[in-house]
């Protein structure tokens, strides 16, 4: 696949929303040539946290935003994913870390380890392929229903956790919490 290709893929998968604190709110398909433009200041860039609304986000949805200068995918998965995560045996996994920095260290990717909440609905991670560093691609995409980074062909599942492919990790989970009932803090 061309260097093209690979940024139309990308291009596709974006949609970006923030808080007014954050001060950009734009949506679209073409949105992440617009975000390089826009080359947002290193006092937004270093942004400790920021607040998410995610009361518009349907479930099987996923919201993308840009937190400091990295995309986050914040996902409502709807029960099927739901459950098709939870399916899954650790035994399965190449990477059977949870690679949750809310959790220990050790913790093990379980799908409840992954989510942030206990009904398994929302589920944030870094939107960054962690073999070589691409933007997955994500709604259900991908030989394993969550996401599929298009460069060498890493498969995530549901639960973002790599099952197929170069890439080493699982993606990665940032600190966040829900604040109120639609309300996500990221940092
Ligand atoms: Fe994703 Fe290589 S960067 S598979």
């Amino acid at each position: 696949m061309s260097h093209a290709d690979d940024n139309q893929g990308t291009r596709r998968d974006f949609l970006y929303y923030a808080t007014a604190s954050a001060g950009v709110v734009v949506t679209g398909a073409a949105v992440w040539p617009l975000v390089n433009q826009m080359n947002p200041s290193a006092d937004v860039l270093a942004l400790a946290s920021i607040r998410v609304d995610v009361s518009a986000v349907e479930p099987g949805t996923q919201l993308t935003i840009l937190w400091q200068g990295k995309p986050v995918f914040i996902r409502s998965r709807n029960e099927e994913e739901i459950a098709e995560a939870r399916a899954v045996s650790l035994d399965d996994l190449p990477d059977t870390n949870s690679e949750n920095a809310n959790l220990p260290d050790d913790a093990l990717a379980t799908d409840e380890n992954r989510a942030l909440t206990e009904d398994g609905v929302w589920l944030v991670q870094i939107g960054i392929c962690t073999h070589l560093g691409c933007v997955p691609l994500g709604d259900r995409a991908g030989d394993f229903g969550g996401w599929f980074c298009p460069c060498h062909g890493s498969h995530y599942d549901s639960a973002g956790r790599i099952r197929k492919g170069p890439a080493p990790r699982n993606l990665d989970i940032p600190v966040a919490s829900f604040i109120d009932e639609t309300t996500i803090q990221l940092g």
